[in-house]
């Protein structure tokens, strides 16, 4: 990150090619916005107050989707062309100096270490009014074609709708992201005018401007075409999506996580996991969640915004949503921490156990078929199999509260609001609606019942 560096995304446009009522820049790739993944890029070059959004379609959508990363915005109400649209950010950044980077909000796949090369590349030419990306592509339709001058700067840009039958073959293009010497761009940046066929402010006249003036531009050439490719439909964002996730699979098993058939799951950019954690096939980390060390998830589970500490297992086929595991504790197969919940440490729930807004404490066990919601249970307790929190009654949610190694025989219906006190006993089958103090055995079920010899006199009336 370089002080001296602000960087304005354009984001502006709709996106028609994505047949979408969404804005383009809001569709995900890798487990983020398209413009959010762009954002955590500029943020490798810059600080967040001197980045700077432009929007237009769905402004208040797109705004909300990454107010979150401390960013600004400008509105370019119409959209009247590339270089109108980095003029509606001269407010916030003009005063600032130094070099202005210039990204697009459609561009996910730019990496922090290639904005960073054109940055140096820049910082390290002062005579140049700045520096563009630029790559070979086979079939350049679409795009500005580069015209380089004898020496290898960059002469002009000139769009496929002005271009010459000659210019139309040079396949040598313009990504669209360039770094200028921000004192050069803001004074000139008035001078485009809209004399081209679409009648568009273009910002690649830019360059013919600053040449004019006596300054010359310099190109930053990629091989590797594929990283800044826009993504334009829904087609190309899937194929975006591999990238970014392959990326994040990547990164984590060299930091030392293992991933079992890494080309199964699904984890998205900016998940954390800690060293000799396990992950098997068909896991999805999701959203902003964390796992610690020497974990291990299970085939097909799902995490998602949730926080897990070391030692964590989730068996097979486990959903974890909302929701804090502390070290050592263990869920599953099958089970759901439907939102948030809190399990302590070494708290550990079994196959098909349900967890809604739940407290489990360190220790405490529901190894079978039981549903705890809005509960606040202790530490060391054990909930039988078949248990079974009736929180709410048709109007309201109430709650559960379990004491310190309170035992829960099987298939109890605990009646809430209710409060079950420490070190108490719940015989099996008893339906709880009052509270239970400390100590207590509470039995809730009818008596049985026995009738000898019934059988044998049943068989002989029949
Ligand atoms: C632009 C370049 C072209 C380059 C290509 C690379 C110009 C004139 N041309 O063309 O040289 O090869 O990108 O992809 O710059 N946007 C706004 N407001 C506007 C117009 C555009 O925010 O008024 C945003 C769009 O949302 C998009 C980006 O700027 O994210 C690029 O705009 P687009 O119209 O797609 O430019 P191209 O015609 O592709
Ligand atoms: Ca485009």
């Amino acid at each position: 990150m370089d002080s001296s560096v602000t960087v304005v995304i354009l984001a502006a446009g709709l996106g028609t090619r994505m047949k979408s009522k969404k804005a383009k820049v809001l569709h995900r790739v890798g487990g983020m916005s398209l413009l959010e993944n762009v954002v955590h890029t500029a943020l490798g070059v810059a600080p967040p107050e001197q980045v700077v959004a432009v929007l237009g379609h769905q402004a208040d959508a797109v705004r909300q989707e990454v107010e979150h990363l401390g960013i600004q915005f400008a509105l370019q109400t119409e959209q009247k062309g590339t270089g109108h649209a980095v003029l509606c950010s001269r407010d916030q950044l003009a005063g600032h100096g130094g070099l202005l980077v210039v990204l697009y909000g459609d561009c996910p796949l730019l990496t922090d270490a290639t904005v960073r090369r054109l940055v140096e590349q820049q910082a390290a030419r002062p005579d140049t009014a700045g520096t563009l990306i630029t790559t070979t592509l086979d079939n350049p339709k679409g795009y500005g074609r580069i015209i380089l001058d004898s020496k290898g700067n960059v002469e002009a840009i000139v769009e496929e709708k002005a271009c010459s039958e000659e210019q139309r073959q040079v396949k040598l293009v313009n990504t669209g992201m360039y770094c200028f010497r921000a004192d050069l761009l803001w004074k000139h940046i008035g001078e485009i005018g809209t004399n081209n066929p679409a009648g568009e402010y273009y910002l690649t006249d830019i360059v013919q401007i600053l040449g004019e003036h006596g300054y010359s531009l310099g190109a930053l050439h990629l091989e590797d075409a594929s990283e800044v490719l826009g993504i334009n439909t829904r087609l190309e964002l899937a194929e975006a999506d591999k990238v970014l996730r392959w990326r994040t699979v990547r990164d984590l098993m060299l930091a030392g996580v293992t991933i079992e058939k890494p080309e199964t799951v699904t984890i998205d950019r900016g998940v954390t996991i800690g060293m000799d954690t396990v992950l098997e096939p068909f896991v999805q980390i999701r959203g902003k969640s964390s796992i610690g060390p020497d974990c291990q998830i299970g085939a097909c589970s799902i995490v998602n915004e949730s926080t897990l500490g070391a030692n964590v297992i989730l068996r097979p086929f486990t959903i974890v949503n909302t929701s804090r595991m502390d070290d050592g504790a263990e869920a599953g197969p099958y089970a759901r921490l439907r939102m948030e919940n809190h399990m302590g440490p070494g708290a550990h729930i079994g196959n098909f156990v349900e967890l809604k807004k739940t407290h489990l404490g360190a220790g405490s066990k529901a190894m079978h078929l039981t549903y705890l919601g809005d509960s606040e249970i202790g530490e060391h307790v054990n909930v039988g199999a078949g248990t079974i929190t009736c929180n709410y009654d048709g109007i309201k949610k109430s709650k559960t509260t379990i004491g310190d190694n309170a035992f829960v025989g099987s298939h109890a219906t605990l009646v809430a609001p209710v409060t079950i006190a420490r070190d108490s006993y719940i015989a099996a089958g008893s339906v709880i609606t009052k509270p239970v103090p400390e100590g207590a055995l509470a039995l809730g079920r009818s008596r049985q019942e026995l009738k000898e010899g019934w059988v044998a006199r049943r068989r002989k009336k029949t």
